[in-house]
Order: structure tokens, then C-alpha cells, then sequence
């Protein structure tokens, strides 16, 4: 069993994701535990308060350590193994690669940020900061989802077709999936092509190779 855990100040952002489609029947068939945990909850004063000004002055608000800390520690004390990931655009780039390793480990526990980001003391207390890429999102939360659901369809036993576990071994080495087609065999004057009617196997093994590899070199260009 496979264990998530969630650090944010809106666990209702991930109410929708998690009841529908692929994670909705990984949770169900037992494949893994998801749990948001609020870090308000972890504020002392009679405001609930989170956030605070930047020292030097700036515009914006943090997220102040205190109550992310005792966040974090506490998903640690829930999940002692877990793995405490930081969402951050200023983290290292998250790739499949990144995704099949998280599921190596024994649970992952996702910190997401708001405001204009974390006090720079809070990396101290996670084991590694990730960005989904090189763009500002309004919080951690879309990264998480991105996060927790390219991990959760790679979980053994999630994906109904072991076939599906080969494509991603193969976009693993930065070669992308080759184009598919179904019916019908010609839309709007555009026909599907020739090779893949051809029931020739051995043939159209050769094609989709090329064509991901065609594409790949593109994309990289
Ligand atoms: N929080 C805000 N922007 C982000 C990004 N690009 N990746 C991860 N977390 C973020």
C-alpha cells in the first residue's frame, strides 16, 4: 500500500481528481491511502494565521514556518518513511523518471505552497523540492495533482494493461509515444496511414519506432 499524503491550505482542491477516473479506482481497489492534512490547522494564534510579510520588504506574503513545519511534522509522525516533497517553481524539474522513483518509496507526503512562497527555512525540513516547470503557478496545488497522479497510474497494479508499463519504460528515455489512429479510416480527407491496415506486424513495429523517434528529435529541437 502505496501512502500520499497532502500539506495545503485547500484540501477541497483535490476533492474532484481523486473521486474520478484512474485515482478514484486505485483508492477504491486499495492501491494507495490519499490524506490532505490543512496547515491552518497548524497555526497558534486566534486568527489561523499562515502567511507574513517578506524581511527587506517586497510585495506579497509567505507562508510563515511555523505552522508548515509542524505540518510537516506531523505527516511524519502519521507516516514515518514518507518521503516530503516541497512543490516550488524553483525545484528541481519533476519527470517520469521522478514519478516511477516516488513510487519506489513507501508513501510521499506533497507540500504546497500560496502566497508568493515559503520562508526559506522550510526546505531545511523536506527532502527535496520539485517544479512541474519553468512557470508560476497561483499555488503548489495543480503541481501536487500532477505529481500524484502521474505517480498513481505507475503504481503496480493501477493500469489494467501491463502493455502500458512498456510505453512508459520507453518514454522514460525521452522517446515520446508514436501517433495512433482508430476509425474512421479517412476524416475529413485525412486517411489513416496505409501501414497500420496492413496487419503486418513486424511492419508497423517499424513504423512506430520511426515515427516516435521522428517526433522525439523534433520536440527536442
Ligand atoms: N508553485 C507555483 N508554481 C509552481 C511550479 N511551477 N511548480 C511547482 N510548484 C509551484
Amino acid at each position: 500500500m502505496f501512502h500520499t499524503q497532502v500539506l495545503t491550505l485547500f484540501p477541497e482542491f483535490f476533492d474532484s481528481p481523486l473521486s474520478c477516473s484512474i485515482p478514484k479506482r486505485a483508492i477504491e481497489a486499495g492501491h494507495l491511502t490519499a490524506e490532505m492534512i490543512q496547515i491552518r490547522d497548524f497555526a497558534t494564534d486566534k486568527h489561523r494565521t499562515v502567511d507574513d510579510s517578506p524581511y527587506g520588504g517586497g510585495p506579497g506574503m509567505l507562508m510563515k514556518p511555523g505552522p508548515v513545519v509542524d505540518s510537516i511534522r506531523a505527516a511524519r509522525e502519521k507516516q514515518p518513511d514518507t518521503h516530503v516533497v516541497m512543490l516550488t517553481p524553483s525545484g528541481m524539474p519533476f519527470t517520469q523518471a521522478k514519478a516511477l522513483e516516488f513510487t519506489k518509496k513507501p508513501g510521499i507526503t506533497l507540500l504546497c505552497g500560496r502566497y508568493e512562497g515559503f520562508d526559506e527555512r522550510i526546505c531545511d525540513y523536506v527532502d527535496e523540492e520539485i517544479s512541474l516547470g519553468d512557470y508560476v503557478l497561483s499555488g503548489g496545488e495543480p503541481a501536487a495533482l500532477s505529481v500524484l497522479d502521474a505517480v498513481i497510474r505507475l503504481l503496480p497494479g493501477v493500469l489494467g494493461s501491463p502493455e502500458s508499463a512498456v510505453l512508459d519504460s520507453f518514454t522514460e528515455d525521452g522517446i515520446l509515444d508514436w501517433p495512433h489512429y482508430t476509425r474512421p479510416v479517412e476524416f475529413e480527407g485525412k486517411a489513416v496511414p496505409k501501414v497500420l491496415l496492413s496487419g503486418n506486424h513486424a511492419k508497423i513495429d517499424v513504423w512506430r519506432k520511426e515515427k516516435a523517434l521522428e517526433r522525439s528529435n523534433k520536440r527536442k529541437d
